[in-house]
């Protein structure tokens, strides 16, 4: 299974002063959809940055372990921390 859900909502998506090396646009015209788990977690809670390079994205092996509550390749800071008080 090649993850490629985001088309159901991002298939209009433009980015202003797009930094990556294939830009959105050429991603999208393309259909290249398995493309952006490699580089962004999905509406995650994860601090990490988007790579800028294709080259650089995380390995679709790790996203499908990660999918499948494998660890994350986004790694484990969290923009919001759950509190147990
Ligand atoms: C159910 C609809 C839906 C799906 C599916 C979806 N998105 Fe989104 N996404 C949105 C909306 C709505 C926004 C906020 C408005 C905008 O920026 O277009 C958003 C914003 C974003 C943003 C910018 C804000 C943020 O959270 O960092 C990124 C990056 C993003 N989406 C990536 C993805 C990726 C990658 C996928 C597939 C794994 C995906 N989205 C799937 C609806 C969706
Ligand atoms: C090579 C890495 C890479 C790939 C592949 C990639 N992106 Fe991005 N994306 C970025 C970077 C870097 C930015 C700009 C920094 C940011 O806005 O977080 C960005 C910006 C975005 C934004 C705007 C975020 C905002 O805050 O306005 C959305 C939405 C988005 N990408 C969705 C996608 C979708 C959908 C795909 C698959 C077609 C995809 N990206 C593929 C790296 C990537």
């Amino acid at each position: 299974m090649e993850p490629n859900f985001c088309v159901a909502c991002h298939q209009d998506l433009t980015v202003k002063n797009d930094p990556i090396d294939v830009p959105h646009v050429t991603l999208i015209a393309g259909e290249r959809w398995g493309t952006c788990l490699g580089c962004h977690d999905f509406h995650g809670n994860h601090t990490a940055e988007p790579q800028v390079t294709l080259a650089a994205a995380y390995d679709e092996a790790e996203i499908l372990d990660y999918l499948a509550e494998g660890a994350s390749p986004y790694g484990s800071d969290k923009i919001y921390e759950a509190k147990i008080e």
